[in-house]
């Protein structure tokens, strides 16, 4: 960054473009992960490069204690105020995996916010003891809030976001960019492929961080199959037509099924609505089950982010085309690629 930091109110309304700006080195390197937006291509490739040596390293003799103490000197904070299974513990597992100690606050009532304490004084208090902070916050600016503190204290540590609001998750966008690239890689990677996005397109933050991705693959097509009330925003579509990426939009999750070659589903996320239990109606509307998987090509593939409810049946869980358990494994290795990374210590 070689242009002064401005004040919270300042930096808070500024596009996740402009902001990312301030969340890299001068030479580009990414210092915090709290957008897709923040990802250029040469990134993408080089966390899934990475993943896969971590994968495959750690199973060999020499590699195994190299990888397993490569972090043995870094401490993680895991502060995480929303629930969540899988983000918390492939981070968990990650950090571990490279020899890290790691502490949590998983319910806000058990640390001093409760005693009014400000978000910006706990945000410090953690940098003082950790040299990561990873987070998951139902505030959807809250990793900037981290990021823009500890840029303006003295010890600007690295932020992740693991999950913000409605809006954001780019480390599950990585995972399922190295998912998608892993499936695909008989068949020229991602580029050139047709990939349908199913469910709570406006409130699910997963599809969101992910279709932002696909403007650095080429030739790739998105179908946003959704109930109109909860279609993708207009946000996201505006960025994808400025960057060509051709979409459609459909109420329907078999018009286009016969044609994709991947197929991510996601689950209604009822949480935002207060208590109304409104969207339950959209339960069962957009679902695979067999006879979904008989009109799907016999090589496309299946993912969710989980958990799931009704749209994926659990028969289909020993088709080879559903990949979404290697999805959640690949998270714990994604995360382990993206903690070397941002310390430095990336064996590539
Ligand atoms: C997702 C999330 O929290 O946004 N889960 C996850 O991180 N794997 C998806 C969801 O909750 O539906």
């Amino acid at each position: 960054m070689d242009h002064p930091l401005p004040p919270w109110k300042e930096f808070v309304e500024l596009s996740a473009t402009q902001k990312a700006s301030y969340l890299k080195d001068k030479n580009g390197k990414l210092k915090h992960i709290c957008y897709s937006q923040q990802f250029d291509r040469h990134f993408l490739d080089h966390i899934c490069e990475l993943t896969t040596t971590l994968r495959t390293e750690i199973k060999t003799l020499c590699g195994l204690p190299r990888i397993s103490t490569a972090l043995f000197d870094k401490q993680a904070m895991l502060y995480f105020n929303q629930p969540s299974t899988r983000t918390f513990l492939s981070f968990q597992s990650a950090c571990h995996k490279l020899g890290m100690g790691t502490s949590e606050i998983r319910d806000p009532n058990v640390s001093s916010e409760v005693k009014g304490e400000s978000q910006s004084d706990s945000i410090r208090t953690f940098s003082s003891y950790f040299d990561v902070i990873i987070t998951r916050h139902s505030c959807p600016n809250f990793a900037d809030l981290c990021a823009w503190t500890l840029l303006n204290s003295g010890r600007p540590i690295p932020v992740i976001n693991g999950g913000s609001g409605k809006d954001q998750h780019p480390t599950q966008a990585l995972l399922d960019i190295y998912t998608l690239q892993r499936s695909f890689e008989d068949r020229g990677g991602i580029d050139g492929k047709k990939i349908m996005m199913v469910g709570d397109l406006k409130r699910g933050r997963t599809v969101r961080s992910l279709a932002e991705l696909m403007r650095h693959y080429e030739d790739v097509t998105l179908v946003f199959a959704a109930p109109e009330e909860f279609q993708m925003e207009t946000d996201v579509k505006d960025q994808l037509t400025q960057a060509g990426v051709p979409w459609i939009e459909t109420t329907d999750i078999h018009t286009h099924l016969s044609e994709v070659d991947a197929v991510y589903m996601t689950r209604i996320q009822d949480e935002h609505d207060a208590g109304s239990g409104h969207s339950k109606k959209f339960y069962h509307e957009l679902s695979i089950g067999v006879e979904e998987m008989a009109i799907l090509k016999s090589d496309a593939v299946v993912m969710h982010p989980f958990p799931r409810r009704q749209e994926i049946s659990t028969e289909v869980d020993s088709d080879p085309r559903s990949v979404y358990w290697r999805q959640m494994r690949n998270g714990m290795w994604v995360r382990s690629a993206l903690l070397m990374y941002l310390f430095d210590r990336d064996p590539n």
